[in-house]
């Protein structure tokens, strides 16, 4: 080490100076040497002791059973004249024990002084190297050893397995105590200093101060951690006259053992002064023990550790926790065949977002499929209507999403646009352009709470002949015909200029041109369903043009198509108006609200075309291009007398009623109403 050099060869360069030709015993009047650290240094070792790269002197390895030793490499003259008596000396070291295997204790190591650097006859194990099981006790050995056991061998009387002791030629200690510092504490003077118990395996670098005074001839050693300044009390004092021990040149050093366990002795720094102080080792310049197994751990890092520990571990939970949680919150159904509807379909993430999570806040509506919700995207901040339709079966649902897919290709100012879709398990997402007055049944019925504005007849009359035009789209003007399946004053939405568009496809299927339509069972609502709907369950244009008719009468009555009286009986809305036709008061059946303020023309041609869509024979029905044309006045409606309503009825009921009425058992009879035939489609059509 660069310190220890400096100190160690200035006094031999001072003198080969001052008095050359003296120079030969120079080294033997060495008096101090100072070792920080032991790299680069010209220690003598021997056994297995070895320097480490960091330059700790490692007296031992793994290795059972050995030896190992390390020297200051030049004798010290320890008395003044031959025959005189030892002066006095100081020594200080640092060193550090730590342990293999947790728990299991390998043998100490000692400081020790002895006339020779050939101990090859000592053993190891308990004989630390030092002596062998002849010459223990041998005053021959003029052998002066501090030892630092870590293990109780009852035959050299150790008091305890962490002690300290003061030998002489023997490992039986004249002196000995249990590992440890007395506290200068002053507060504690009446205790006259608390003995601070320390164990010297594995707590760290320690540091001892061995001191003999010549004169008194007492022995004291100290033991205090690294950096805690030396205690005024020693932990060993005794007296004992090494002028009968040590001979005049003699070397010192270090030693220790293996036996069946192995311990890991370290000595980090070493000075020695004869007649003076030992040179103070500066700690800070020391090089580090190694870490093996637990590690000595400062204050600091003892509070600090475990509570960063904890807070990391926590984070990572609540981290992962959180991960799962949107993991689950955000999962969705994906498979391989939607790829292609990679535009079409939305994050769940997106629409859990732009709907605030669902909040009932945004609920503007449940129909019979599932809730709908109010929602603006993040990206595009759009507002958006979201569907959320629960389906249970996993069949069908490539074709019903080809179809949601299909049905967002459609475009038209009549009907609402839809955006695309998202899966999750057992929940499917639309999304709709946002319309923003609602749906017309609140209107109708001035549900809505505050603006109760009732539609005037014009508006009446265009959202008719709108919803028509969008009906039509669907029917004849796209490459697929697409069946509405649900047309009914609450699936005609009012953008934010009141125009009429047709919405919910929720429940609508396609069909191509041509084949036959396939048969389901019944969708749609009660009241709005044609007779041959309910019971055949086969859908067509013509079923849709059953439902605009229900839907015209509806609108222009201002009434629902089943609503029941104060009395409890069932009033059907067509049954009413074919009655007032019988009566030859049409005009009656025109919503009160509008309180006269209708075209009569207009009016009466919506009832009629009304009940001629909603014709319980489907081959009387128009097409809903005809319709159109009724609607726009550019084809007069066909000349209709209500008798041709009853013919149709009687003509069916002959044909048809056996099917009817077994395909319908429940249906009671007490609905039969006053109006006969015509009645029993408006039971079926309930
Ligand atoms: N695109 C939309 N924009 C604004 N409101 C909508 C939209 N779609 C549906 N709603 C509202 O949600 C309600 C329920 O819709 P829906 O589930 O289609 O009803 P139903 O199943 O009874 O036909 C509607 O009455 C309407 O008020
Ligand atoms: C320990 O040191 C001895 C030499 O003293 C050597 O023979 C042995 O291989 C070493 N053991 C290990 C494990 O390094
Ligand atoms: C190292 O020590 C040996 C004796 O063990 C001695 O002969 C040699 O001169 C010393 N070298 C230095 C550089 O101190
Ligand atoms: C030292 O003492 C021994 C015996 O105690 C004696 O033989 C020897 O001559 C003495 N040497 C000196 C230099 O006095
Ligand atoms: C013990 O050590 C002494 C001195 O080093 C030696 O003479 C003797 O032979 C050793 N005894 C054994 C049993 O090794
Ligand atoms: C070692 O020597 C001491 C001192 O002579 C003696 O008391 C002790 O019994 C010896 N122990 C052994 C194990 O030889
Ligand atoms: C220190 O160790 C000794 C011996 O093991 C024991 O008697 C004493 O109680 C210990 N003191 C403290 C403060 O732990
Ligand atoms: C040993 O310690 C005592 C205090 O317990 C002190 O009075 C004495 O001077 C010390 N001796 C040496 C050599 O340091």
């Amino acid at each position: 080490m660069a310190g220890s050099m400096k100190l160690s060869t200035l006094p031999i360069l001072l003198l080969l100076i001052t008095c050359l030709p003296s120079s030969a015993t120079g080294s033997q009047d060495q008096e101090s040497f100072l070792y920080t650290g032991f790299a680069g240094s010209n220690i003598t070792l021997d056994g297995a002791a070895t320097i480490t790269p960091a330059g700790l002197v490692k007296l031992t390895n793994e290795s059972f059973r050995i030896k190992g030793h390390a020297f200051h490499p030049a004798p010290v003259r320890f008395r003044e004249a031959p025959n005189g008596t030892v002066r006095s000396f100081s020594v200080s070291f640092v060193f550090g024990i730590l342990s293999s295997f947790g728990d299991i204790r390998g043998h100490g190591f000692a400081f020790f002084i002895a006339p020779t650097t050939d101990l090859s006859a000592a053993f190891p194990i308990q004989f630390l190297g030092l002596v062998n099981a002849t010459n223990n006790g041998s005053a021959t050995n003029h052998l002066f050893a501090v030892e630092l056991d870590t293990i109780q061998n009852t035959e050299f009387g150790d008091i305890d397995n962490n002690h300290v002791g003061i030998d002489i030629n023997s490992l039986n200690s004249v002196e000995s105590n249990t590992a440890g510092f007395y506290n200068d504490d002053s507060s504690s003077r009446e205790d006259d200093g608390m003995l601070t118990n320390m164990s010297l395996i594995g707590s760290g670098p320690i540091q001892v101060w061995v001191e003999y005074h010549g004169e008194s001839t007492r022995i004291n050693v100290t033991l205090a951690p690294l950096g805690v300044a030396k205690p005024a009390r020693p932990l060993l004092s005794t007296v004992y006259d090494l002028s009968g021990v040590l001979t005049d040149q003699a070397y010192l050093g270090f030693s220790s053992s293996t036996g069946l366990s192995t311990g890991h002795h370290y000595v980090l720094g070493w000075s020695f002064g004869m007649g003076t102080p030992a040179p103070v080792i500066d700690p800070t310049k020391l090089p580090k023990l190694p870490y093996l197994g637990p590690r000595p751990q400062s204050k600091l890092l003892e509070i600090v550790l475990p509570i960063a520990s904890a807070v990391f571990v926590l984070a990572v939970g609540i981290l992962a926790i959180t991960m799962v949680r949107r993991h689950i919150r955000y999962k969705e159904v994906r498979e391989d065949w939607e790829v292609e509807y990679g535009p079409h379909r939305f994050s769940y993430k997106d629409l859990f977002r732009a709907t605030k999570g669902f909040k009932d806040k945004n609920l503007i509506g449940a129909g019979g499929f599932g809730r709908v919700y109010k929602g603006v995207l993040p990206k595009s901040k759009s507002q958006v209507a979201v569907k959320r339709v629960s389906y249970d079966s996993k069949q069908g649902v490539k074709e019903f999403v080809a179809e949601v897919v299909s049905i967002g290709h459609l475009q038209h100012r009549n009907v609402v646009q839809l955006l695309g879709y998202c899966r999750r398990k057992g929940e499917l997402l639309l999304v709709y352009d946002y319309m923003e007055n609602g749906s017309l049944d609140n209107h109708l019925y001035g549900q809505l709470q505050g603006k109760a504005t009732y539609l005037g007849w014009r508006q009446r009359f265009r959202i008719i002949k709108e919803i028509a035009l969008g009906l039509l789209y669907l029917h004849e003007d796209w490459d697929k015909v697409v069946l509405h399946r649900d047309v009914k004053a609450s699936n005609v939405l009012l953008d934010k200029n009141m125009n009429g568009r047709l919405g919910d496809f929720g429940l609508a299927r396609l069909y191509d041109h041509g084949t036959d339509p396939q048969t389901t069972h019944v969708v749609g609502t009660i009241g709005y369903l044609a007779p041959e709907l309910v019971h055949r369950g086969k859908a067509t244009t013509l079923t849709d043009v059953f439902a605009f008719g229900i839907f015209v009468l509806e609108v222009t009555c201002g009434q629902r198509p089943i609503k029941e009286d104060p009395q409890g009986n069932q009033l059907v809305l067509v049954d009413w108006v074919l009655q007032n036709w019988h009566k030859g008061s049409l005009a009656d059946v025109v919503d009160a609200k509008l309180q006269g303020g209708y075209d009569a023309g207009e009016a009466c041609l919506a009832l009629k075309l009304g009940l001629l869509c909603s014709h319980p024979f489907p081959q009387a029905r128009p097409s809903m291009r005809q319709a159109m044309q009724y609607l726009d006045g550019d084809v007069p409606l066909p000349e209709l007398l209500p008798e041709h309503f009853s013919f149709h009825m009687l003509a069916l009921m002959k044909n048809e009623s056996k099917v009817y009425s077994s395909a319908m058992p429940s249906y009671p009879s007490p609905m039969m109403t006053s109006f006969g035939s015509i009645s029993d489609f408006s039971i079926h059509g309930r």
